[in-house]
């Protein structure tokens, strides 16, 4: 066998980026008092978003106002605003409000966008916090707040405005709020003629009623209308409802007709560009101010619409709204809080993280600002690991419906579908390897933090067919079907693909990636077994479980760590022997996770992980990238080297090594892969890392890329809940088992941490002092003053709040 010499790829050169001279060196910074990031100047390397949601109604906003949102869970068919992906500027159209002087004609925005008034002439902040996003102004003597969040209580977003007179004379403005109207599915969007045709608005004072066509298919009742509304509190003095009318054509947003005209035109739009602007007179005295709401709903009716538009655009119940949202994120974050020595720990988890991962269980990958898709709905695999980060702060009642719905569309063979559309209500797609298997995790994690073993009874449909079995049944096939499907050396076949989607290109090639996933599902199913008295089945899934380790450890040991592929006439991928690919994190990470490594290949492997995937900004995916498409290997070869699953850091698999080294005890190495990803690591580097610093993203540019270091999609991404999930399970080690907490920290010799958290109800305050400074072990454990027998903290009944003491040592 060959033995090219690999060289360790730890370093990453930095190049200047193109396009910008002198930047700036910070545009932001953590506020964690006030559980807020603050920006504070707008011109950052590329738009900074949030998401808005209650749960229904969501939405992205950026910094300067940019995004979309949809009703009712479904980005594919209930899109209500635009934005353009490939623009100039970035982030167009927006959630605007224009401010004009009437007596001078002078113009800006309350938003940066899309005037961008240099900056010289214009002050700005925004304060990201979790379910708003607020920006404040001040330009031409004239202070402005907006901010934008999603009412609890209605399907709508507000946008809750004060203008205010910073001038020592009184002041004559108008206002001129402005939104586009998307056709509510990208495929009707982007065919400009249907939008033409079909569009139709109804204008009635302060509400703006968008109530085109939508074919729902033959199933679904065909053509029907569909209702979104803008809403006003404040009446306007004209409005516009078309686009060509309100900006113009051979003129951009910035200089729009309306605006410069200093009035609508009242055109009422049946056949055009639908969108939605007012013009609002407005005298401030010196000193005074006022307020508005804006509101972006949807409907049922043109009735439906006008109702709730005059109700919910109202600055009264704004306010409460708003309050509602802020006290439900309190209440939500408050069930897992942690005061260690490390703020990279501290500012991630006690806040943002928990906000994002809230998000990706709401909306999987389906709309991203670089993700427009209308062809996603939620991941199977995807929607899976949401739910595992999120499960410590949901109520326990989403995530068995989230669970329950993934496993209706599994089909009666064990296999699932690829996505669940809420639309229809139904599943599509199939093929992969690994789909199926992460239910088993979801369930257990689910039935150890709510105690709900009653679930594992549930019958749940299947895709496609009237059968119903039970979700432990479900799980069981699920395994079946892994079983039935396994290739020449007993290893699960790869089919399409497993979880790394473009590697892709290998009719009957072996995953040992799917083998480390399965031995895993084995381990979940076991714990399973014997939470309910099943022995028998419990030993079953023991031997189930040694039976896949034995082959991986006979088939897929390349020396110093773990194959990835094993292609169907027998030649190894994430071999030493492979030009490209030689090593993947994948499969090295989930043998360890699985059980399935003996002590000295687990350590051997991840060392090797460490030696040639380790880079500053993170753990690559494999190395060294594929330079050309290589049909053989599949489509992550058409990725440009360094991008995406052709040799990034693919953040998603960092905190598997993460969960694995703590496996292996070794609490300082697990960290350090943590620390390398940290948000608050990425807000030292903002001119590198170019995305928001308080969102995590799917994957950071590597070489030969010159952007190397640099972060691609940002927020829905399965990073955001495993990161999570392995600061609270592997890092913090307060891990959730069927009749209490166990008690099991991984740290970098931390001399002492606190923790809050909330389990079945009760908040445990967990003290946890290390002297001895060691990695991990545990000496002694008091629960109330009582020292306890093990590192099990037993769950209790009816009492509010439980204090554990932890001797590390
Ligand atoms: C994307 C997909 C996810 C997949 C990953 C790796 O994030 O949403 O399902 O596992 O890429 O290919």
């Amino acid at each position: 066998m060959p033995q090219p010499d690999i060289e360790p790829v730890n370093e990453v050169p930095v190049h200047p980026r193109p396009g910008i001279i002198d930047p700036p060196e910070r545009y932001g910074y953590f506020d964690p008092d006030n559980r807020q990031y603050v920006i504070t100047r707008p011109d950052t390397p590329q738009p900074w978003y949030n998401y808005i949601t209650n749960g229904s109604f969501t939405g992205y906003v950026s910094h300067t106002g940019g995004g979309t949102c949809f009703a009712q869970g479904d980005p594919v068919e209930k899109r209500i605003l635009r934005t353009h992906l490939h623009g100039r500027p970035a982030d167009q159209p927006g959630r605007w409000i224009y401010i004009r002087d009437r007596d001078s004609a002078a113009v800006h925005s309350a938003t940066w966008a899309p005037l961008y008034t240099p900056l010289r002439k214009f002050k700005y902040l925004c304060r990201v916090g979790a379910g708003y996003m607020t920006i404040q102004a001040e330009c031409n003597r004239i202070r402005s707040e907006v901010t934008y969040f999603v009412a609890p209580d209605a399907e709508a977003e507000l946008w809750l405005v004060t203008i205010a007179n910073a001038d020592r004379r009184a002041r004559r403005l108008d206002i001129f709020p402005y939104a586009e109207f998307f056709l509510w599915s990208l495929q009707r969007d982007n065919n400009l003629d249907a939008a033409f045709k079909c569009t139709d608005i109804a204008a009635d004072g302060r509400v703006i009623v968008h109530r085109s066509y939508y074919d729902w298919g033959e199933q679904r009742g065909g053509w029907q209308r569909q209702f979104a509304y803008f809403a006003s509190s404040a009446a306007p003095s004209s409005f516009d409802t078309n686009l060509e009318a309100f900006v113009g054509i051979f003129r951009g947003y910035d200089r729009p007709l309306a605006v410069q005209a200093g009035r609508c035109s009242n055109f009422t739009n049946r056949g055009g560009e639908p969108i939605a602007a007012m013009q609002i007179p407005l005298t401030l005295k010196p000193g005074a101010s006022r307020s508005f709401v804006f509101a972006v709903g949807y409907a049922r009716s043109d009735a439906e619409a006008q109702r709730p538009g005059r109700r919910v655009a109202n600055v009264a119940f704004a306010r409460q709204q708003l309050g509602k949202v802020k006290q439900r994120w309190r209440d939500y974050l408050a069930h897992f809080q942690a005061q260690t020595p490390d703020p990279t720990f501290d500012v991630p988890f006690n806040t943002h993280l928990p906000y994002q991962s809230a998000i990706t269980f709401i909306c999987s990958r389906s709309i991203a600002p670089y993700l427009l898709t209308g062809t996603r709905g939620l991941g199977y695999r995807d929607s899976n690991q949401d739910a595992l980060g999120a499960m410590p702060y949901q109520d326990p009642q989403a995530v068995r419906r989230l669970i329950a719905t993934l496993l209706s569309i599994q089909r009666p063979n064990g296999e699932a579908c690829h996505d669940f559309f809420p639309g229809p209500g139904a599943g599509r797609g199939g093929g992969y390897s690994d789909d199926h298997l992460w239910s088993a995790l979801a369930v257990e994690w689910y039935v150890k933090e709510s105690g709900d073993l009653a679930f594992l009874d549930e019958p749940v449909g299947f895709h496609e067919s009237d059968k119903q079995a039970s979700v432990l049944e479900h799980l069981e096939r699920g395994l079946r079907f892994t079983e039935r499907n396994l290739g020449a050396h007993g290893l699960p076949l790869l089919r399409s693909a497993d979880w790394n989607d473009c590697l892709n290109a290998f009719p009957g090639a072996e995953s040992v990636f799917v083998a480390g996933l399965y031995c895993a599902a084995c381990k979940a199913l076991e714990a399973l077994y014997r939470a309910i008295g099943n022995k028998a089945r419990a030993r079953r899934c023991a031997r189930r479980h040694a039976t896949m380790a034995e082959r991986i450890n006979r088939h897929a040991w390349d020396g110093q760590w773990y194959l990835r592929l094993i292609t169907r006439d027998g030649k190894p991928v994430g071999s030493k022997s492979n030009r490209y690919g030689k090593i993947f994190i994948e499969s090295n990470t989930w043998v360890v996770i699985g059980q399935a490594a003996p002590p000295r290949r687990a350590r051997a492997a991840l060392d090797s992980v460490r030696k040639y995937l380790a880079t500053p900004y993170g753990h690559r995916l494999c190395w060294p990238p594929y330079e050309d498409y290589d049909p053989n290997v599949g489509t992550c070869t058409i990725f440009a080297p360094g991008q995406k699953e052709n040799g990034s850091v693919f953040c998603h698999t960092n905190p598997w090594l993460v969960v694995a080294e703590a496996m292996l005890g070794r609490g300082e190495r697990a960290f350090d892969v943590f620390r390398r990803l940290s948000p608050y690591t990425k807000d030292q580097i903002q001119n590198i890392h170019c995305a928001e610093p308080y969102a995590v993203n799917s994957t950071i540019v590597m070489p030969p890329n010159l952007e190397a270091g640099r972060a691609r999609n940002p927020w829905l991404t399965g990073f955001a809940s495993w990161l999570l999930a392995c600061m609270g399970r592997a890092i913090l080690g307060i891990r959730p088992d069927f009749d209490g907490l166990v008690i099991d920290p991984c740290v970098p010799r931390w001399p002492a941490f606190r923790v809050q958290r909330i389990f079945r109800g009760t908040t445990y305050h967990i003290e946890v002092t290390n002297p001895d400074r060691v990695e991990r072990g545990i000496k002694r454990i008091t629960v109330d003053g009582r020292e306890l027998e093990g590192n099990l903290v037993p769950a209790v009944e009816d009492q509010p709040e439980v204090h554990v003491q932890v001797l590390m040592g």
